[in-house]
C-alpha cells in the first residue's frame, strides 16, 4: 500500500479543467493568490496541483525533468515554495508512460528519477496519468512503480491515479493510491456530470478512509456556460457525498459569486471531509428522482435529494419543481425515529420529522441534507 496515510479526500485547485495546456508562472501565482483571497483555502482547498504541460518538451540529457523555461522561467522549486508561501501545498502532474497525453516527457523507466525530482522540489501531490503506455508492461507494475518510488523519497505525497483507461480500477487502485479515477474525462455538460454519476453506481463500497477514495474527475462549478447554477449545486454535493476528492476546475480569476459560494459550503464540504470516511452512494431511484445517502459520523445521515427532470432550456426559467420523499428505513434509520434535518447549502435547520422527509426540489438541482437522529438506538446523543 501507499506509504501515507490519507484519512480525507484531497480539496484543492487543477489547471487543467479551467486552462487546459496553457498554464504559466504568472497565471499559477495568481490562482494561489486567489485561493486565498476568495477565502478557498480557509474552507480546506489546499492543493495547488500543476496538471500536463508545465514541463520542457524534451527529457534533458541527464534524465531530470526540468521546468519549461518560457512559461515557468524560475523553475519547479520556486513554482512550489510561491505556492506553500500562501499556506498551500503543491501538487505536479505526470504520466505512467514514455510520453503524457499532451506528449511531454512520462515516467515510465523515470519513475526513481522523476519521484526523487519530484521530492526536491517540495511536490506533496502527484496525479499519475495513463497516457502512450507501452501495453507490454502490465498497468498495475508501471503504477507500483511510481507508488514505491514515491515511498522511497520518505516525503508524504498524495498519490493519485489516473487510470482512465482502465475501468476496474475499484479492484486495484484500493491497494496503489489515495484515489483512483473512476471515468474518462469530465466535460462542462450536464450530460456528462449524470454520465459520471451513472458510472460509480455501486462503487462506494471498494472506497473510503482505510483504503482511499473514488475520483468522480475534477470540479466544473463556476463554468457558468456549461452547467446552469442548480447543476453545479448537484454536481458539488454529489462529488462530495461520494468522497470524490473535490478539485476546483475554473479560473479564480473570473469566477461567478453564486459558483463561488457553492464551493464555499461549509457543510457539503464537512459531508465530504467527515471523520467516518465511508461514502455515499445511490440508494433508490424512481423515473427523474434519485436520492443519494451515505452514513456521517456520529450517527447521521447525508442525504441527496435529486430531480434530474429533462426540462426543455426555455422551460428552466419556470424551474419545475418535483417533492421527494425519503424515509428513514431506506436510509438506516428506525422507521418512528424524529430526526433533525438540515440544509446543508441553506446552512438552516428545516425542523424535526418522524419517519421520513417530503422536500421540493428544482429541475436539475438537489437539496443536500443532513439527517441527525434525535432518539432511538442511532441517537447520537
Ligand atoms: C488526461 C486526464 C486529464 C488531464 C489530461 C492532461 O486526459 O484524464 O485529467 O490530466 O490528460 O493532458
Amino acid at each position: 500500500c501507499s506509504g501515507l496515510e490519507i484519512r480525507r479526500p484531497a480539496l484543492g485547485f487543477n489547471t487543467w479543467n479551467a486552462f487546459y495546456r496553457d498554464i504559466n508562472e504568472t497565471l499559477v501565482q495568481q490562482q494561489a493568490n486567489l485561493m486565498v483571497s476568495l477565502g478557498l483555502r480557509d474552507v480546506g482547498f489546499e492543493y495547488l496541483v500543476l496538471d500536463d504541460c508545465w514541463a520542457e518538451k524534451e527529457r534533458p540529457a541527464d534524465g531530470r525533468l526540468v521546468g519549461n523555461k518560457r512559461t515557468f522561467p524560475s523553475g519547479m522549486k520556486a513554482m512550489g515554495e510561491y505556492i506553500k508561501g500562501r499556506g498551500l501545498k503543491f501538487g505536479i502532474y505526470s504520466d505512467a508512460g514514455s510520453l503524457t497525453c499532451a506528449k511531454y516527457p512520462g515516467s515510465l523507466g523515470y519513475e526513481k528519477e522523476d519521484a526523487d525530482t519530484f521530492a526536491s522540489w517540495g511536490v506533496d501531490y502527484l496525479k499519475y496519468d495513463n497516457c502512450h503506455a507501452r501495453r507490454d508492461y502490465w498497468i498495475l507494475d508501471r503504477y507500483a512503480a511510481m507508488r514505491d518510488a514515491l515511498n522511497a523519497t520518505g516525503r508524504p505525497i498524495v498519490y493519485s491515479l489516473c487510470q482512465w483507461g482502465v475501468m476496474e480500477a475499484h479492484l486495484w487502485g484500493p491497494k496503489m493510491g489515495h484515489s483512483w479515477r473512476t471515468t474518462e474525462d469530465i466535460r462542462p455538460t450536464w450530460d456528462s456530470v449524470l454520465k459520471t454519476l451513472d458510472y460509480n453506481v455501486g462503487l462506494s463500497r471498494f472506497a473510503g478512509s482505510d483504503v482511499g477514495w473514488l475520483d468522480l474527475d475534477m470540479l466544473y462549478v463556476g463554468n457558468d456556460t456549461g452547467l446552469r447554477l442548480g447543476e453545479q449545486r448537484a454536481h458539488f454535493a454529489l462529488w462530495s457525498l461520494y468522497k470524490s476528492p473535490l478539485m476546483i476546475g475554473h479560473d479564480l480569476r473570473d469566477f461567478p459569486k453564486q459558483s463561488l459560494s457553492i464551493l464555499l459550503s461549509k457543510e457539503v464540504i464537512a459531508v465530504n471531509q467527515d471523520d467516518l470516511g465511508v461514502p455515499g452512494d445511490l440508494i433508490w431511484r424512481q423515473g427523474h428522482k434519485r436520492i443519494y445517502a451515505g452514513p456521517l459520523a456520529g450517527g447521521a445521515r447525508a442525504v441527496v435529494l435529486a430531480n434530474f427532470q429533462f426540462a426543455h432550456p426555455t422551460a428552466f426559467q419556470q424551474c419545475p419543481r418535483t417533492n421527494i420523499t425519503v424515509f428513514w428505513g431506506q436510509i438506516g434509520l428506525q422507521p418512528g425515529q424524529r430526526a433533525r434535518v438540515r440544509d446543508l447549502y441553506e446552512e438552516r435547520d428545516l425542523g424535526e420529522f418522524v419517519d421520513s422527509f417530503t422536500g421540493s426540489v428544482e429541475a436539475h438541482n438537489v437539496l443536500a441534507l443532513r439527517v441527525t437522529p434525535l432518539n432511538g438506538p442511532l441517537d447520537d446523543g
